[in-house]
């Protein structure tokens, strides 16, 4: 049994210590904004918070989560997590959208951390994030605007 914080709410989950978050997430607790990518910790698809830090879910299990406080898309209501999303339609960031929920948990967790990033706090923060559809320019314009929308 793994029991840990899940948006906010406390759930208890009886799957084998070594099933992969992203697996838990999806299959067991039925959180689909979490995207398989790649499996292996090199795409970002599959991004949430755990304990506030960006995390693949995908190279993350289910023992690694016990006792922690665990975010996702679905409950990312932070203010910084709020500016992003704000920011993100603003801009109009995704096109297919297959990587922004994890586009999103990682521009908020480095919002969190840094409240006015420089574009080499971005592209460092967000180098782990691909996207097929190439939509960097618009991530880094958009985590702009959302550090302007904190601060406002
Ligand atoms: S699915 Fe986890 S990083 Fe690609
Ligand atoms: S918006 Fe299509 S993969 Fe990023």
């Amino acid at each position: 049994m793994i029991s840990f914080t899940l948006n906010g709410q406390p759930v208890s989950v009886e799957v084998e210590e070594d099933m992969p978050l992203l697996w838990l997430l999806r299959d067991e607790l039925k959180m689909t904004g979490t995207k398989f990518g790649c499996g292996v910790a090199s795409c970002g698809a599959c991004t949430v918070h755990i304990d506030g830090v960006a995390s693949r879910a995908c190279q993350t299990w289910a023992a690694d989560v016990e006792g922690a406080e665990v975010t996702t898309i679905e409950g990312a209501d932070s203010k910084a997590a709020a500016a992003i999303q704000q920011a993100w339609v603003e801009l109009q960031v995704p096109q297919c959208g297959y990587c922004q929920s994890g586009q999103v948990m990682s521009a908020s967790a480095l919002l969190s951390e840094t409240p006015k990033p420089t574009d080499d706090d971005i592209d460092i923060a967000m180098e782990g994030n691909l996207c097929r559809c190439a939509t960097y320019a618009r991530i880094r314009k958009a985590i702009h605007r959302a550090a302007e929308i904190m601060e406002a």
